[in-house]
């Protein structure tokens, strides 16, 4: 199989492609930093994989273009997973730059969109391919610690629960993953007890096992989900009172 994974150099990216790395699986790596790749694409080979890397980062439309058209001439693209993402936080007096509201949305949806609307060329051709898409939690309720974050995530399920009918018909797959905290760099700086963090590689180990039981959707970990569910229920005043303890603000 070939399989493509952006945001491949680190974190859930990086444990999603060593998870794929069998012999067989040709894999298409790519993410801004080239030491971490060049690492996660070593160790991706040495348990059994062939692999291409692609320094680039995703907003760069032409450059992520001619990468994924070439891959995707050389290795017609069976999964396609876009992971590459970006976290940034408000402090209490609500500061967050327009600028970085900007390079979040930039990334997080349109760059996600854009991944995948390329990758989608070959697939409509070949009838065939499934796409995935790491999206939050977050999705679900906006986090005061992160609106931007929230409404990227919130954007790109809507997008794609809204596609993803139309795509089945012309026989791809479409998967949205919904992770609650990963214990990644991203949220390194968060104020997030150890205990509600998911391990990296257990994180990789679910998604795959829906992305092979082509699952729509998966929300994890289950607690968390719950969690969530129940503030819905809650009066808005309520939760937000919660949400602000919870995050420090
Ligand atoms: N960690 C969590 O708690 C959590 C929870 C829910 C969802 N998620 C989502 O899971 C995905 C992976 O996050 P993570 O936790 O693994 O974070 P991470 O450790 O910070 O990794 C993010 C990855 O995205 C890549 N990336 C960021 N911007 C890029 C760009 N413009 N072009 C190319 N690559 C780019 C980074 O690579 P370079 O730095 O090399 O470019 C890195 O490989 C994200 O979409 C995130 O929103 C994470």
């Amino acid at each position: 199989m070939n399989i493509l994974i952006t945001g491949a150099s680190g974190g859930i990216g990086g444990e999603l492609a060593r998870s794929y790395a069998t012999s067989g699986n040709h894999l298409g790596l790519i993410g801004r930093n080239v030491s971490r790749l060049n690492e996660i694409s070593s160790q991706c080979k040495s348990l059994g994989a062939s692999v291409t890397t692609g320094q680039l980062d995703i907003t760069d439309k032409t450059a992520l273009k001619a990468w994924i058209e070439e891959f995707d001439r050389a290795h017609p693209v069976n999964i396609a997973i876009a992971n590459a993402g970006i976290l940034s936080t408000i402090d209490s007096s609500l500061n967050e730059s327009l600028n970085s509201i900007d390079e979040i949305l930039c990334v997080n949806f349109i760059s996600t969109l854009n991944t995948i609307h390329l990758v989608l060329e070959g697939m409509k051709k070949r009838q065939s391919g499934h796409v995935v898409i790491i999206s939050s939690l977050s999705a679900y309720r906006g986090m005061p610690y992160f609106p931007a974050y929230s409404a990227s995530k919130s954007a790109l399920n809507t997008y794609f629960e809204a596609t993803r009918g139309l795509l089945r018909k012309n026989g791809i797959f479409t998967t949205i993953i919904c992770p609650g905290f990963v214990d990644t760099p991203m949220i390194s700086a968060l104020p997030v007890p150890s205990i509600l963090k998911t391990h990296p590689e257990r994180a990789a180990r679910r998604i795959k096992k829906a992305i092979d039981r082509k699952q729509h959707v998966l929300d994890f970990p289950f607690h968390h989900r719950i969690g969530m569910k129940l503030l819905d229920l809650m009066p808005s005043r309520f939760v937000d009172w919660v949400m602000l303890k919870f995050f420090r603000l």
